[in-house]
């Protein structure tokens, strides 16, 4: 291949950072189809020129691209689109955790029986910090005791920016503005989107779908917090059973220096300790990096399918 023609759905946060490292970046990927919303609307990162801007439908029934990626959010349209695309045989990048951790294992049986078919989807869990290729990568010899992190940056960055005296809701309005909430923030703080990309990593740790209803969820809608105390919303998972809620940590423990957008990911592995991956887990160009390094992965020929054994 030549180069890889991408269709792109969504021009928001992280879809115009992708747009800028299409742009900018070492990857023979050109971006030839975008379909946002509301077209017309007056944006900061402007529609590039010379890229036909449409609707969803003219990309996914474009027969003139290599792989098509979902920067939206949501579930029922994405859902479609991703039927749409993977039953065309062709690969299908998202960053959409909540679409994952419902209809995965559907997709990835979509993929799985159609050639040429891809899924991929770094950017749903950790946003630029490599979380699900690090556990796709320790499952492999089926050692994986225990994840445990704090996979939700709004959550981390509203509990450290009211340590330092802001109040819940101008914390909240900040991560916002910001772009690291979804476009509905109930995700974040009700710990939902932490349940999500819980699922996601779980099923690929311990080969087996586990979808977001099976997390124990806990969120910090109305927590106040005492002076001096540090609170984290961690999501931990054995095999059997997955949670995600508040809990108080001592100063000095790893997640209690995480602050404002950090995400912190520890997998233990059996004979083998403990590994653990640490960054941006929120924001435009830390998540369209990850989205970038699948389209790289697509460059040089894989085809992986998230959630199929090994990856395939
Ligand atoms: P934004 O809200 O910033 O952007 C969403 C984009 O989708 C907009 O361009 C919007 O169009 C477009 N859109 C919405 N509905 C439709 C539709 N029906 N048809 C076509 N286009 C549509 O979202 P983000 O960039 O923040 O997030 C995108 C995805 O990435 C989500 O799944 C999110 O969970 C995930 N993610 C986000 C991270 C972040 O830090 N923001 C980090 C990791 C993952 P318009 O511009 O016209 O409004
Ligand atoms: N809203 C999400 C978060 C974006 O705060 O972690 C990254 O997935």
């Amino acid at each position: 291949m030549e180069r890889l023609r991408v269709g792109l759905i969504g021009w928001g946060t992280v879809g115009s950072a992708l747009g800028g490292l299409i742009a900018g970046g070492p990857l023979p990927v050109e971006l030839v189809r975008i379909a946002v919303r509301e077209p017309a609307r007056e944006r900061a990162s402007g529609l590039p020129e010379g890229v036909d801007i449409g609707p969803v439908e003219a990309i996914t029934r474009a027969d003139d691209l290599d792989a098509v990626v979902e920067l939206v959010g949501g579930m029922d349209g994405p859902r479609a689109w991703a039927q749409a695309v993977l039953g065309r045989g062709l690969p299908f990048v998202t960053a959409n955790k909540a679409l994952l951790a419902t209809h995965g294992a559907e997709l990835a049986v979509l993929a799985g029986g159609t050639p040429g078919a891809a899924l991929l989807a770094s950017a749903s869990v950790g946003g630029g910090a490599p979380m699900l290729e690090v556990v796709e990568h320790l499952a492999a010899t089926g050692a994986i005791t225990r994840l445990r992190g704090l996979l939700n940056a709004t959550t981390t960055f509203i509990l450290s920016s009211m340590a330092q005296g802001s109040s819940y809701d101008e914390a909240l309005s900040a991560a916002q503005r910001a772009g690291y909430a979804e476009a509905d923030p109930s995700f974040d703080v009700e710990g939902r989107d932490a349940a999500q990309k819980l699922a996601i990593l779980a099923s690929v740790a311990w080969g087996r779908f586990r979808p977001e209803r099976e997390v124990e969820t806990h969120g910090i809608v109305g927590i106040s917090l005492e002076p001096g105390r540090i609170v984290r919303l961690v999501a931990e998972a054995d095999g059997e059973d997955l949670r995600v809620k508040p809990m108080e940590l001592l100063p000095g423990v790893a997640f209690a220096s995480a602050t404002g957008v950090e995400s912190v990911l520890e997998i233990e592995v059996r004979d083998a300790g403990s590994f653990r991956i640490r960054g941006p887990g929120a924001g435009g160009r830390a998540t369209a990096g990850a989205v970038y390094a699948d389209l790289a992965r697509l460059v040089a020929g894989e085809r992986p399918i998230l959630f199929s054994p090994r990856g395939r």
